[in-house]
Parts: C-alpha cells; structure tokens; sequence
C-alpha cells in the first residue's frame, strides 16, 4: 500500500514526483507529499487529501525547486489521513517516503524517546526517520544498513540526507520498489507506469538491496556494502497503455481492454487448438498426480479462484479448495506435498497471498501463481508462474484482471481434465474452441452499454440489494456484488439462489433491488423459481440470462441478455454487464470511479 518515488537528475523534480505520483494513485489516496532538495535544503510540501489538493498548497505556498527529491501518496494505515501524519516525514537531518508497515514501530518509538527525540505523527513511519536520524554519523548506508537491522515489518523506503543534496537512497524489504534509469537521471518508484514517461529501463530491487542513485550513476549495494550488478529490465508496458486513452474513466478503458487481454493471454497458449502450459514448468505428470487443489487469493482474484473451482471440479474431477489469503494463512491448512496451490494476483505483491504461498511452500506443495505483474513477488517465489496478459490495470475496481485470471483457469481447466482423461482430444479441443470465440462476443456486449446504464439508474437510490444465482452463476454474482459494492457504496450481497429462503429471504421487501444471474442451462428453472419467490414478496428483479431465454416479461422487471455460449464458459461473457452496472451506478453517484473510498489497488499489508 502507498506509492512511492524519487527522482534525481536534470528535470524538476517536484514535476517528475508529481508526474510519478499521479500513475501510482491507485496505490491509496489519503494523503500526498515530497520532499525536494531547495538551495541545498530540503523543503516538504504535504497534504492530507490527494494529488490534486497538493498541487492547490503548492500553489498556495510555492512549489519547491530543485533536482533531486522524494514522493508519496498514502493509505493510511497507522494514524489518520491528516496533513501531520502525511508523508516525508523527517528526523534532523533525514526525510523518508515509506511503504509498508514497521510492527515492531512501538518498541523502536519507546527507545528513541528515551533518547530524548520528539515524534510529531502518529505514524510508524517517522520512527524510522528517527532511527535512521540516530545512527546517521556521516555515512547514510551505514546508517541505512544499522537502520534495517532494528526494523521488524514490510517496507520500501525512499530517504534524502540533508548532507548529500544531489542524491536519493532506497532499500526495500517486502514492498516492491524499482530503480528507473534514465539519460543522466535517476528514478526510485513502487511500480513502473510511475517511470514510462522518461524511460522504460529499471531495476528490480530485491529485499535487503540498498540503491544509491545520483544523476550520473546509480549503484546497488547488499547490506555489507558489497557492490551488486543487476540486470536491466526493460518495460513492455508503454505509456498509452497505463492512460485513460480518451476514456471518462480507467475502468471503462479497462472494460473496453478485455477482449484484447483475453486473446492476448490466450493465444500464446493455445498449440494445435489444445492448452499448452508448458511454459509454467508444470508437467503432464505432475498434473494428473495433485490429490487436490487449492485456490488462494484476495478479493476480486479469489472470485476469479470460485469460477475455477466450479469449472476444474465439473471437467476434472479434482476437489478444489478455494481460501481467502487472510483466513488459509492462520487457518492449519491441511495441505501436503501431493497438493497444488494456485495463487491468484492481479498485483503480485498482495501481502496475505504471498504469506499464504509462502506457507504452503513450508508444507511442501507446489505452487502456480497467476500473475499480471511481470517480477512482483509472488511471481518470483512461486514453483510455476502463468503470467495473465492485462496489462496494466489502474482502476482499484479490477476488471480485465478478472477476466483474464478467469480465461486462465479455463486453460488450465481443460487442460487437467484432457491429462487425466475426463474428457477427450475432441471436446477439449472444442471447449479451448468456444474459449477463443469469447473475446468477440465480448465486442459485441460492448457495442450497446445503453441498458446497463439503464439498469444502473433504477438502483442508484437503493440502499441495499443482492445478487443472486445458483452454481457458476453464483460464483459470478459474488463479483458482482463487490463490483457494485466497492465504487457505488451501496450495501450489496451476493446469495445461492437456493438458500435465500433460509433467512435471508426476509430482507426482501416492496422495492428491493434483486440482480439475479441466470445463465446456467440446466439450472435455469430453479432460479426462475427463486426469481419468482423474490419478486412475489416486492423485489425489483435485474435478470442476467442468455439471449436465448426467450420471454422475460412476466419474470423480472429488468433484463439484460447476453450471447449464448456453452453454460462453463458463460461467466467470460455474463461479467461483463455486471462490470457495466457497477460502473454506471458509480458514475451517477457522483463517486470517484476509479479510487473509490478506503480502497487501494495493491494491498502490500496484512
Ligand atoms: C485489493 C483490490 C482488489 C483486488 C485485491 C487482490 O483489494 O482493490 O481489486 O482484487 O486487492 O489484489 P491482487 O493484486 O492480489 O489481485
């Protein structure tokens, strides 16, 4: 959580931590600030709010001048979103930009004020000012590396010493960060779109690696001071990629993205018309051997997990598990080496997924991670790695990241049920088929967005609603439900069809609002059955059904009708007017569509 960035070299610098800032918003929003060297001192201009209300101080107080500098933008994790507690914050003689969280920050602040330091914030993050502050005798790695050594948690930090006024300092432990390198210019940042307008080339920093960058040369230490040479990566990512592209918002542009992330994920695995996963080191063998599996994620990535345990357990017969990160990691797992876990990451450096994956390392099964991030953390650990092709997804609301993880369990799906002969040569090359058929059929939902908008209208004012469905229509209504959820702020659950009547049937009154998924053929009677238990007790029913469903007028007040594909596919298609939905109900609410409140896209915190 929090985006980080630094900058050295021949530009503005408070322009190039602006410009930085503004890509890495999606990070958290409660607060903004840099840090600039200023006729050879540093001057921090901060805020509580976003970019924007930043840029309005400095307008009010003068932006600060200079060539090198640091920058944040925050979700608040220890103390509130207030202008004290806003990043850089400064010790005498040092100011730091941090990500992450210090646990052991308690016991670090006890010593220091003992030590006769004063602390102005609530934050963990001025301790480690204060402690870098303390062991600072002339030599910022020294102090940096006896800093470390005291720090307990996850972190990437971005620091400037008051002596060294043309050079910036990192070092990270958990949270991501990269060093951009530049013509004569240096970049430090959480993730690379915050680097793309002055250069594509980086370095990934790993754990416990100090960079030091100037603008003639960047150097990059491990903690005994010993010089590393790393590789430099190039970006793939450009920058019409990572902006909005004419669209109101990125998640709309997002939206749009998903047929071309589809094909662009698929294609390259797709040999002879069957899945090909070779590329993630997994073995035909190995395949057909796990006892079980398990599908660990958070949020919209575990969502993507349901809809693959519905499609692996129905094509291959293998029992699948799915977990919530946060609840497999302190939960026992009964996990052995005979297993597959399947880490789900748009990010890659989602805290509770890399522990999980950790843990079931520790407990001796494999692990595949599905990643979109190319060299987040979960992608280097992992055992095997499919990276998803979105590119990237700046919209907190993850759409086309969904739809790609999802069109990778589907590979992944067909391929295990062909190795352990569930299904034969013919019908999966005939589902890999259908698989590709998707992204056009996808275009054509896209083509109209009218009745979504207009389904939008007829809940804005609601105050609660739910979605329901039954088997993978269930599934998608779970994703549904938080999309709305996340960026219209109205209450929403998503419910089996089948066990509404047991409790929570008695919500419905004259009124509410019911999105009910129905797109599964052999299930459709019994959720028109609960569609029509609901609506007979006042419910205002939104059905999602295939365009073949024929008439709808006596069964829901709404209906938005998608292309008809076999019911396991279904879900690739039927998201996307939920995804629409969501986005329109948000648009009219005046809320900010892609940085809802209290959210951020990459949660790098327990
Ligand atoms: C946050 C985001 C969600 C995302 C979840 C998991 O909560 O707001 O959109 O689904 O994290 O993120 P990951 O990067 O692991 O997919």
């Amino acid at each position: 959580m929090c985006g980080i960035v630094g900058y050295v070299g021949h530009r503005d610098c408070a322009d190039v931590l602006m410009n930085g800032l503004s890509k890495l918003e999606y990070r958290g929003y409660d607060s903004a600030g840099i840090a600039v060297f200023e006729n050879g001192e540093i001057t921090v201009a901060k805020t509580k709010g976003r970019l924007a209300d930043l840029e309005n101080k400095m307008k009010e107080i003068g932006k600060p001048h200079g060539h090198a500098g640091i920058g944040h933008t925050r979700w608040a994790t220890h103390g509130e979103p207030s202008d004290v507690n806003s990043h850089p914050h400064s010790g005498e003689r040092v100011t730091i930009v941090h990500n992450g969280i210090i646990e052991n920050y308690k016991k670090l602040k006890e010593f220091l004020i003992g030590q006769g330091r004063v602390f102005k914030s609530a934050t963990d993050t001025e301790v480690v000012a204060q402690m870098l502050d303390y062991y600072y005798d002339g030599n910022p790695v020294e102090a940096i590396v006896k800093t470390m050594h005291e720090l307990e948690g996850s972190f990437a930090l971005g620091i400037v010493f008051q002596d060294f006024t043309d050079t910036i300092f990192a070092i990270r432990k958990e949270s991501p960060l990269i060093v951009g390198v530049g013509e004569n210019e240096s970049f430090i940042a959480s993730d690379v779109p915050a680097i793309l307008k002055y250069t594509r080339n980086y370095y990934l920093l790993e754990p416990n690696e100090i960079a030091v960058l100037s603008p003639y040369c960047t150097k990059i230490y491990d903690l005994h001071y010993k010089k590393i040479d790393k590789e430099l990566k190039t970006a793939d990512w450009d920058m019409e990629s990572a902006e909005k592209g004419g669209y109101e918002h990125y998640m709309l542009k997002e939206i749009h993205e998903q047929p071309t992330a589809i094909k662009t994920t698929i294609t390259p695995r797709i040999v002879n018309g069957l899945p090909s996963l070779e590329e993630c080191g997994i073995t035909l063998d190995e395949m057909k051997n796990f006892n079980q599996i398990f599908v660990v994620a958070c949020g919209t990535a575990m969502h993507a997990g349901i809809v693959g345990k519905y499609v692996i357990e129905k094509l291959a017969k293998v029992p699948v598990i799915v977990d919530i990160a946060s609840e497999f990691r302190y939960r026992d797992p009964i996990v052995t080496k005979d297993d597959l876990v399947i880490i789900i990451s748009q990010s890659g450096e989602t805290a509770d997924s890399l522990a999980a994956m950790r843990l079931a390392k520790s407990l001796g099964a494999k692990t595949l991670a599905i990643v979109n991030v190319k060299g987040s953390s979960i992608a280097r650990e992992a055992d095997m790695l499919i990276y998803t092709h979105a590119g990237p997804e700046i919209a907190v609301a993850s759409t086309k990241a969904y739809m790609v993880q999802i069109a990778v369990m589907y590979l992944f799906a067909f391929k295990l049920a062909y190795a352990k002969g569930m299904i034969d040569k013919e019908e999966c090359k005939r589902l890999t088929e259908l698989l590709q058929q998707t992204p056009n059929l996808i275009e054509t939902i896209l083509e109209d967005k009218t009745y979504e908008q207009y389904v939008a209208a007829s809940l804005v004012t609601a105050d609660s609603l739910l979605y329901i469905g039954r088997g993978l229509d269930y599934a998608l209504s779970m994703e549904g439900s938080l999309k709305l959820k996340e960026i219209s702020y109205i209450h929403s659950e998503s419910y089996a069809a089948g066990e509404l009547k047991h409790g929570t049937i008695s919500l419905i009154s004259e009124g509410t609002p019911v999105i009910a998924v129905a797109t599964q053929s052999k299930l459709i009677e019994k959720t028109v059955s609960n569609i029509k238990e609901v609506k007979a007790r006042g419910a205002k029913v939104t059905m999602v059904c295939r365009e073949s469903f024929g008439d709808d007028s006596d069964i829901a007040d709404y209906c938005i009708k998608v292309p008809d594909i076999d019911d396991i596919l279904m879900p690739m298609l039927a998201v996307v007017p939920l995804q629409l939905v969501a986005y329109y109900a948000s648009v009219l609410r005046g809320n900010d569509v892609d940085k809802p409140r209290n959210l951020a896209k990459s949660v790098t915190v327990e």
